[in-house]
């Protein structure tokens, strides 16, 4: 049986943290969110993007929280001057502070982070543009934890994301699947999009997660879009 940590209620339903054999177990609404044991494809989406990145003092923006491993892979990277985090669920902020995360904790007092409660949909593009993006919000467009969730895998807002972009900045997202139409909708707004397929061994069962990453052009067009960025 699970140890439950810390239990909230939300007008998404109910988030619990729990432990079960050593390991911490995010779940919202009984369905399996992450853990602490199978982290590996979250450093990724942090340490793929940066190792693809060729500039300094860079802002990264990361929507999720969840328990934290994206962003303690940002803050490895020397470079990154900035970790920004947008997160939906103010309680799990709270836990995060309250230490009950142990494994992350360090990230979160790091003098470079920054955390908001928020939906990233609603806050992106409030902030000075970003080199680096990083969205793992939910398990991608096909299993969303999340219905409202579906629009941030659609082009729309992937146009959204690119005008939050500095030019030559990078958005990387996670999904727990391939999608055709998340890689067209990367595809039709930066034009190019690179998908990798990540082997994770779950136990006995055997998948892969996905990340998908696009590159802003530094000549980036916006039909519709005030590109408001000195292009460099
Ligand atoms: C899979 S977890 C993120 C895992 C994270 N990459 C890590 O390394 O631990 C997804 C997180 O996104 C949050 N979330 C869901 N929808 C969101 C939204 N629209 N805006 C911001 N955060 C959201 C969830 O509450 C959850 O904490």
């Amino acid at each position: 049986m699970p140890e439950v940590i810390a239990r909230a209620a939300s007008e998404r339903g109910e988030l619990v943290l729990q432990r079960r054999d050593g390991a911490l177990e995010l779940r919202v609404n009984g369905v399996f969110v992450m853990d602490t044991e199978h982290t590996e494809t979250e450093r990724l989406l942090a340490a793929e993007t940066l190792r693809a990145v060729e500039r300094d003092r860079l802002r990264v923006l990361i929507g999720g929280l969840g328990l934290g491993f994206t962003l303690r892979e940002v803050l490895a990277d020397e470079r990154v001057a900035e970790a920004h985090v947008v997160e939906i669920e103010p309680d799990l902020i709270d836990w995060h502070r309250r230490g009950l995360v142990p494994d992350t904790a360090e990230a979160l007092q790091d003098p470079r982070t920054r955390v908001s409660a928020g939906d990233v949909a609603e806050v992106l593009g409030e902030q000075e543009p970003c080199d680096v993006l990083l969205l793992d919000v939910d398990n991608g467009p096909d299993f969303l934890v999340y219905e409202d969730n579906s629009a941030l895998y659609e082009a729309a807002f992937l146009r959204r994301c690119a005008g939050a972009l500095a030019p030559g900045g990078t958005l990387a997202v996670w999904s727990a699947d391939t999608s055709e139409p998340l890689l067209a909708a990367m595809r039709e707004v930066f034009g190019e999009c690179a998908e990798l397929a990540i082997p994770v061994s779950l136990g006995r069962r055997e998948t892969t997660y996905h990340l998908f990453v696009s590159r802003k052009q530094v000549e980036f067009e916006q039909a519709g879009f005030e590109d408001s960025f000195e292009h460099q």
